[in-house]
């Protein structure tokens, strides 16, 4: 089994299905190309049947970006598929991502379709796509809530019929870590050709779970592939989000042992840019891009991370394109960083009495105002000099 973990980003398909996300073509071409900064494996641009302005977006993006493959999603229907065909020829590398439901409830009520009448079309759609384009993603929509014994008979059949890459998605986020990533081992262990394909995960986020399904997919299930999106965009309650996923298998890397190929340095340019053109505001305490993510406030924490920066951080702040980490000064911190910080603006105290004083005077402010900014302690300095 490989030991690389592949990066399928579709903030530009599953993001942009986020209401209130929808973006033009250049806003696309414009995130594709730092996607493809990030070095992102599989660039997930579209879905060319849905639209005109999607299928030129797609075959935008896929004229323009050499260094990804470039995907776009389709029902399970040839003209679907003839369109993402059509959509992807320019690409150096181009995928197909076929889907159709598979759970009772998607398959009765939705599609009002038999589970054989599903099996039947998953076939032809697979057949069809192999056909055009060499690689080729089958998704099994709603496939957490399948039932297995089915699930194993339609990904034996399409993987026979050559799909390369099995995507079981968690659609509605209804996963719990444990039971999803068994659930994969499960079909992986039951289908006969399955290490003819790479099994990928695509968790949605509903119960808050979706970083965490995605990663025991990985880990329990034995998954090779992770979709995901910039800043966890996606339909209601998101995707699993890009950045946090990425940073958990670089950060522990003992525990996963794979290797995955995104640039992290660029990872917080993606996330604003992506915020910038979708208007939706990241958290300040969103793991690894939000602005709080590299800031320490207390004292003790201040006082630690002055010292060694590993005390308190897990990852450093530069490596997912910070320009460093933030010590926040306000009414929670310690002498230590107050002098380092006078240090830094270039104010030296001759006596530590004179700094003993200015620290008092600090603490004073820092119970008045929430955070502390470079000029108020400029000021608090000055003022005490003009005393003297
Ligand atoms: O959530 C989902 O099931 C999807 C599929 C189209 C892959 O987005
Ligand atoms: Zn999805």
């Amino acid at each position: 089994m490989t030991d690389k973990l592949i990066i399928f980003d579709t903030t530009l398909r599953d993001g942009e299905q986020s209401p209130g996300a929808s973006m033009t073509r250049d806003e696309k071409l414009r995130i594709a190309r730092q996607l493809e900064r990030l070095r992102v494996d599989v660039i997930e641009a579209g879905f060319p049947a849905s639209s005109n302005g999607d299928f030129e977006a797609v075959q935008t993006i896929a004229n323009a970006i050499k260094d990804s493959t470039i995907c776009g999603l389709s029902r399970a229907n040839d003209r679907d598929i003839a369109r993402a065909a059509e959509a992807l020829k320019g690409a150096s590398s181009a995928r197909i991502h076929t889907f159709i439901a598979t759970s009772p409830l998607h398959m009765e009520k939705k599609l009002r379709m038999t589970p054989e009448q599903v099996l039947e079309q998953a076939i032809q759609a697979v057949r069809f796509a192999r056909n055009l384009i060499g690689d080729i993603e089958f998704s099994a929509e709603d496939g957490s809530r399948s039932d297995p014994d089915f699930l194993c008979r339609v990904i034996e059949a399409v993987i026979a019929e050559g799909a390369t890459t099995i995507n079981v998605p968690d659609t509605v986020g209804y996963a719990v870590p444990e039971l999803y990533g068994n659930f994969i081992k499960n079909l992986r262990e039951r289908v006969p050709n399955s290490d003819k394909a790479i099994w990928s995960v695509h968790c949605h986020n509903d119960l808050g779970m979706a970083v965490a399904n995605s990663l025991a997919g990985v880990k329990i299930g034995g998954a090779r592939q992770v979709e995901c999106t910039i800043n966890g965009l996606g339909e209601r309650a998101g995707n699993c989000s890009l950045e946090e996923v990425v940073m958990a298998v670089k950060t522990r890397r003992d525990y996963y042992g794979l290797d995955v190929g995104i640039d992290t340095r660029h990872i917080l340019a993606a996330s604003r840019m992506v915020s910038q053109t979708t208007g939706f505001v990241v958290q300040p305490n969103k793991a690894v891009v939000g602005a709080n993510a590299f800031a320490h406030a207390s004292g003790i924490h201040q006082d630690g991370v002055l010292k060694a920066r590993d005390t308190y951080e897990i990852m450093r702040a530069e490596d997912v394109g910070w320009a460093a980490n933030k010590i926040v000064l306000g009414k929670l911190s310690g002498r230590n960083a107050f002098k380092q910080r006078l240090q830094e603006l270039g104010v030296s105290l001759e006596s530590e009495g004179e700094v003993n004083a200015a620290f008092a005077r600090f603490k004073e402010l820092a119970d008045r105002k929430s955070e502390i900014f470079d000029e108020d302690i400029l000021a608090l300095v000055h003022s005490e000099k003009a005393v003297d």
